[in-house]
């Protein structure tokens, strides 16, 4: 890893947070992998080496966990905080336990997260610290659990801008729509195929349409930019339109 960047990112086994941990590796980060998925961790450590990447088979819930692997670190450049899950189901259908497992994962989680980052980057003087939120926090029927994680992770990123904007460390959210992933496509079909006609493209955008933000968010150059939530969502986010 020598005098490489060092990038943390969660939920990195599939999906997004795959697409992130490549783009990184292809910036030249030394990525460290987290997920509870230890055997997409093996294939990750497999597909990119050693030398690129490590993999920590930890939840973002455990926060003894997370501290112990924080304690190990003495630099982090880059926080992106993506493992989420979802658990959908009209409110009145809802068990209350699947509120508080989206909370957990969704938003505890990177609070933990980003608790152990905020020390190790105020120390360091620098770093960035990159949320994945959803689109879906303006709202989504049949989401509340969801929204409400995902619209805390909006407000953690705005606090902690503030935080630690005086130590050069700025802390952002991307709020992707409808993107292809295990998560979406374990959809009903014809659920999906109404979302995608919802969106002002009409296709669903891809695991790198979000890395390529991350990885802007994540560079140097972006050091007059914090607390800011941008949208990878195919324009879904304006609104009602023809
Ligand atoms: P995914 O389900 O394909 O992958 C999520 C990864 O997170 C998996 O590897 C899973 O093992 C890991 N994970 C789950 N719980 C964990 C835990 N407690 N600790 C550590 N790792 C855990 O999901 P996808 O679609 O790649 O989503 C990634 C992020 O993007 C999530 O935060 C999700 O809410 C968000 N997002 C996804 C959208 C989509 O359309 N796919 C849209 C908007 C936001």
């Amino acid at each position: 890893m020598n005098n490489r960047r060092i990038a943390l990112v969660t939920g990195a086994a599939k999906g997004i947070g795959r697409a992130i941990v490549e783009r990184l590796i292809r910036e030249d980060y030394f990525v460290v992998a987290l997920d509870i998925n230890a055997a997409g961790g093996e294939e990750l450590v497999a597909a990119f080496g050693g030398e690129n990447l490590s993999f920590e088979a930890v939840d973002v819930c455990n926060e003894s966990e997370i501290s112990a692997l924080f304690s190990k670190m003495e630099r982090l450049e880059v926080l992106v905080n993506n493992a989420g899950i979802i658990r959908d189901n009209m409110i009145w259908n809802m068990p209350a336990e699947d509120f508080d497992v989206v909370i957990n994962i969704n938003l505890k989680g990177p609070w933990l997260l980003c608790k152990e980052a905020a020390v190790l980057m105020k120390r360091q003087n620098s770093g960035r610290i990159v949320n994945i939120a959803s689109r879906a926090w303006l709202g989504n029927r049949g989401q509340t659990n969801y929204s409400a994680s995902k619209a805390g992770v909006v407000g953690m990123t705005r606090a902690l801008a503030l935080e630690l904007g005086k130590y050069n460390v700025c802390v952002n959210a991307v709020a992707p729509g409808l993107i292809d992933t295990p998560l979406t496509q374990n959809l009903e079909p014809a659920v999906l195929q109404k979302l995608i006609e919802a969106q002002p493209t009409r296709t669903m955008g891809k695991p790198e349409d979000v890395a390529n933000v991350v990885a802007f968010l994540a560079s140097p150059e972006t050091r007059f930019i914090t607390g800011q939530t941008i949208y990878v969502d195919g324009g879904k986010s304006i609104g009602a339109g023809w």
